[in-house]
């Protein structure tokens, strides 16, 4: 499957793009503040640090606030919050890769030229009231929700097509919960500031046969924001901007029972293949990757569509340590959507802004020495949308 189209790599008279602000608040299980002062805040933030007063653009991710906050058009209310009346504000969906699409709009706008200064905010605010049913919304509302079907539900099968088809202990997955704890147990903006051994993992609740609490990301509130403009007058802004090299975005059969093989995660592995070809880089370059895992299954499957192991493979990374930050393909170096948490629209703006940190050298103990480049994945509902972003230090 190739997207059903011929794909041309051409680029066309495209800007290239730098990210030189970012702003983000800790990840809580139930933040003080409201959605829009969540937003306002990293808004304010991002600005600063890209020392502007103004923007032409704004591209807020949110998924779920209509739902738990009664609130559509988020991103017109964070315009005229944030005192930035008069902007192009539009919100961005993509059920759980909404960040990464919120990204990919501010990317594409100054891109284009029609913006010279954008800013993707993504808030989400999922402790007001129950997420899971307005999560499951990203599946099939006809034929899958109707069945039962939620996120865990769909990771949970896939995870055990994946435990019986390769014949893989559950204990190959503890090393993406033990990874992603270590990281975030440093990472002042994350949920989960604490380590966790083996034992918690493989005594933790089945959520759902064979998902245990600690395959699962959290339910929480948070929200980033950065700040995007052209490459070639980057440093007007900061002295360290980092160059997107490429943004890409694939679709899937919408429900996983109509994938020829689901285990394949083909949107992830098209949108990485387009991404790749246009940075002109292949796995070996990128320094470390800041994959969805959502549930430890997907982190897996990310791993092998991505072009990083072999099919039924993808585990032995984690088995075999080499996600970890002194590893082969560091992952969720800051503590990734399992222990930083998953505010679903923030999300993939977070792991932006912590991009940021990692190639500017300011990630603190989190640091991956000597990183680079980049890459990062966001996958909508159980993989029928995926977004790839990759990275680079401007030199
Ligand atoms: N990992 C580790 N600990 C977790 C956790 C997780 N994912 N989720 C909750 N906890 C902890 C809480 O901090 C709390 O600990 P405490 O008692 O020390 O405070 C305890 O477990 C109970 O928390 P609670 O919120 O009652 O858990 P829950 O059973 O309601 O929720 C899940 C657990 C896994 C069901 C929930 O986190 C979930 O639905 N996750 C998936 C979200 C999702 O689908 N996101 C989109 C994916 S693309």
């Amino acid at each position: 499957m190739d997207g059903g189209l011929i794909w041309r790599p051409v680029r066309r008279a495209m800007r290239e793009v730098a990210v030189v602000g970012i702003g983000l608040i800790k990840v809580e299980k139930q933040s003080a503040l409201s959605l829009r002062q969540m937003g306002v805040e990293v808004i304010r933030q991002a600005m600063e640090s890209a020392r502007v007063d103004e923007v032409d653009a704004l591209y807020a991710g949110n998924m779920l606030a209509d739902e738990l906050q009664g609130q559509k058009h988020v991103a017109s209310l964070l315009a005229s919050e944030a005192g930035l009346v008069g902007v192009e504000a539009l919100q961005v969906r993509a059920a759980t890769a909404t960040g990464a699409a919120a990204l990919r709009m501010a990317y594409l706008s100054v891109a284009s030229g029609e913006a010279d200064v954008a800013i993707a905010v993504g808030v989400e605010k999922m402790s007001s009231a129950p997420a899971t049913p307005a999560l499951a919304k990203a599946l099939d509302a006809e034929l899958e929700v109707p069945t039962g079907a939620t996120l865990i539900s769909q990771n949970a099968r896939l995870m055990q097509m994946y435990l019986e088809r390769y014949k893989v202990p559950y204990e190959g997955f503890v090393n993406f919960a033990i990874n992603a704890h270590r990281n975030a147990a440093t990472n002042p903006y994350a949920l989960f500031q604490k380590e966790v051994t083996p034992e918690i993992v493989l005594n933790s609740r089945i959520v759902n046969e064979p998902l245990r609490l600690y395959d699962c990301s959290p339910i929480c509130d948070g929200a980033a924001a950065v700040v995007l403009v052209p490459a070639d007058q980057a440093r007007a802004f900061t002295d360290m901007p980092v160059r997107i090299l490429a943004s890409a975005v694939a679709t899937d059969y919408f429900r996983v029972e109509d994938r020829p093989d689901p285990l394949a995660l083909d949107a992830a592995r098209l949108s990485a293949r387009r991404a790749m070809r246009r940075a002109n880089v292949n796995p070996r370059d990128i320094d470390f990757f800041e994959v969805h895992d959502a549930f430890s299954i997907m982190a897996a499957l990310i791993l092998e569509a991505a072009g990083f192991a072999e099919r039924g493979e993808g585990w032995k990374l984690a088995a075999e340590g080499e996600i970890f930050r002194e590893g082969r393909i560091p992952i969720a170096t800051m503590g990734g959507l399992k222990a930083r948490g998953h505010p679903i629209g923030a999300t993939a703006i977070y792991q932006t802004a912590e991009i940021v940190l990692q190639l500017t050298g300011r990630a603190g103990p989190n640091q991956i020495p000597h990183a680079r480049r980049a890459m990062l994945q966001s996958v909508g509902g159980a993989g029928s949308t995926v977004l790839t972003h990759i990275f680079e230090i401007m030199g």
